[in-house]
């Protein structure tokens, strides 16, 4: 089945509201020049950022995101964002359960499922990141590693539409260090595979690779059976970088 590519930015903690203008301009510049044939594009603002961001792209071909939600959808959660306050915004994607969430912030499973299923019951598509840490991979244990994940983290109510998979290996992120198409290949087999079971339209469902995603390794991480994107970090924060990597993944 053909699945469009998608080419995602997490922008984490990073900029002030001139640095994110600027940046949303250039991304939707490069973006229309990219056409119809290219991969969907979708950034993710800090929260602060989310409202100015929306307003510079407005008319473009870029979609926005959230980096995370709370699972309630209103209330007494100081410093929370709810879903629906995303879609307030012109959001139509939010991330869930990034490692630096499930790290920073104990996010376990239960909870981002948690989040996903609130997403999708504001109207928004969750990407749901998961992936294994150095010591799990060194151990052997990846792949039940993934398999728990996934099985706990993948929201009640799933489809290719609303739901992305991101995997992540936590050591590959921020770290210069790719995953290589040998090992990529292997999880994301694993994940379609393992989505089958619970999501009616698996065979839909985007899978994206996400740690150290950058221009130079594109096109060879896009081209991996099974990879239908990139979440990207630290090159998100480049114009050129991002969308030289959005242009790896331009259907030819
Ligand atoms: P990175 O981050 O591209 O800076 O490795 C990826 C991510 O955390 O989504």
């Amino acid at each position: 089945m053909a699945r469009r590519k998608l080419i995602a930015g997490n922008w984490k903690m990073n900029g002030r509201r001139a640095d994110g203008i600027a940046l949303a301009r250039d991304v939707a510049q490069r973006a229309a020049l990219l056409g119809k044939s290219g991969p969907e594009i979708l950034v993710c603002p800090p929260a602060t950022l989310i409202a100015p961001v929306g307003e510079a792209l407005k008319g473009a071909s870029v979609a926005l995101g959230g980096q995370d939600c709370h699972a309630e959808t209103s209330g007494a959660h100081t410093g929370d964002i709810a879903a629906a306050m995303l879609a307030d915004l012109g959001c139509t994607y939010v991330i869930v359960g990034h490692s630096e969430r499930r790290t920073d912030h104990g996010e376990t499973s239960a909870v981002v499922r948690a989040k996903a299923e609130a997403a999708l019951a504001a109207g928004l598509s969750a990407i749901v990141c998961i992936g294994e840490t150095l010591a799990e991979r060194d151990g052997g244990r990846t792949l039940a590693v993934i398999k728990d994940q996934l099985a706990g983290s993948v929201p009640a109510g799933a489809t290719a539409a609303n739901t992305v998979i991101a995997y992540e290996p936590v050591w590959a992120i921020g770290t210069g260090r790719t995953a290589t198409a040998a090992q990529v290949a292997e999880v994301h087999a694993l994940i379609r595979r393992e989505l089958a079971g619970r999501v009616r339209d698996a065979d839909g469902v985007r899978i994206l690779y996400g740690g150290s995603v950058k221009a130079a390794n594109a096109a060879e991480l896009l081209g991996v059976a099974d990879v239908d994107g990139a979440l990207v970090g630290g090159a998100s924060l480049k114009g050129d970088e991002f969308m030289a990597i959005a242009a790896a993944g331009t259907a030819s």
